[in-house]
């Protein structure tokens, strides 16, 4: 069995035909899906999702691309969803360099970030955390705000020391379609994976809409490069997912 540890079935390219994706996804072997917010309306609708699709979980939080104006009142309101019982993570969460350069803007978007840890670990949650070329400032916070219920560094394709510092806070890593040299190193037990669909769609169908049934491409590649049997790694990385998640397997 598969869990696809990262998509965005809210996204408008996904919602509009979401019971086909998740059957076909069903027929490759996935069969949970966390489902993850990134603003007020897709937290809100991953919600909506998870409570009416079998094996659906979601993540609410706002991606540090969508904080900018935020009021006081939407953040509070979308974080009122953490009382229902298939929400399991706070994501996703993070910071985001390559858009926004702007020091005070990124001052802000570290606010978020750190904010957003704090209700994670008030509520007794994982995080799912976004990350793109500032992973100096992340790894920085993290350290000074630990997620205490742990968490996962999402589409990772950092370096293998920035993986052991992640490692050494107790995060997990997820792997996506762009699966790099240094994946065969994450140890197995801090191993997840995701497609972070309709992004990120995996080669041989680049150019297509990400989907969750193609999460089956990314496990096989990371047990080609760990020449490892990929009955044996479906079964590791599934057991990783449900622990991390506190989801019944
Ligand atoms: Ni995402």
């Amino acid at each position: 069995m598969l869990f696809d540890s990262h998509c965005h079935l809210n996204d408008e390219n996904l919602y509009p035909r979401i019971e086909e994706v998740i059957s076909s996804a069903n027929k490759t072997g996935v069969k949970k899906f966390l489902v993850v917010g990134y603003d007020k309306a897709s937290s809100f609708l991953a919600v909506d999702i998870a409570n009416r699709y079998e094996g659906c979980y979601a993540a609410i939080g706002f991606h540090p691309t969508e904080i900018f104006g935020v009021s006081e009142k939407d953040y509070k309101d979308t974080m009122s969803l953490v009382t229902n019982p298939k929400v399991i993570a706070i994501g996703e969460i993070g910071l985001d360099y390559y858009w926004i350069k702007d020091p005070k803007q990124r001052k802000e978007q570290k606010e978020w970030f750190i904010k957003q840890i704090d209700f994670a670990n008030e509520h007794h949650l994982p995080i799912s955390i976004h990350n793109r070329e500032s992973t100096e400032d992340c790894v920085k916070i993290l350290k000074e705000h630990r997620p205490l219920f742990g968490g996962v560094m999402h589409c990772f394709s950092g370096s293998v020391e920035t993986m052991n510092e992640v490692i050494k806070l107790g995060l997990m890593i997820a792997l996506g379609g762009t699966v790099t040299f240094t994946n065969e190193v994450v140890p197995l037990d801090r191993l997840l994976i995701e497609t972070d669909c309709p992004y990120l769609t995996p080669h041989p169908h680049r150019g297509e809409k990400n989907e969750p049934k193609y999460l089956c491409l990314v496990l096989e590649e990371i047990a080609r490069l760990k020449d490892m049997s990929k009955k044996h790694l479906e079964d590791v990385i599934y057991k990783n997912t449900c622990r991390v998640f506190n989801v019944d397997e």
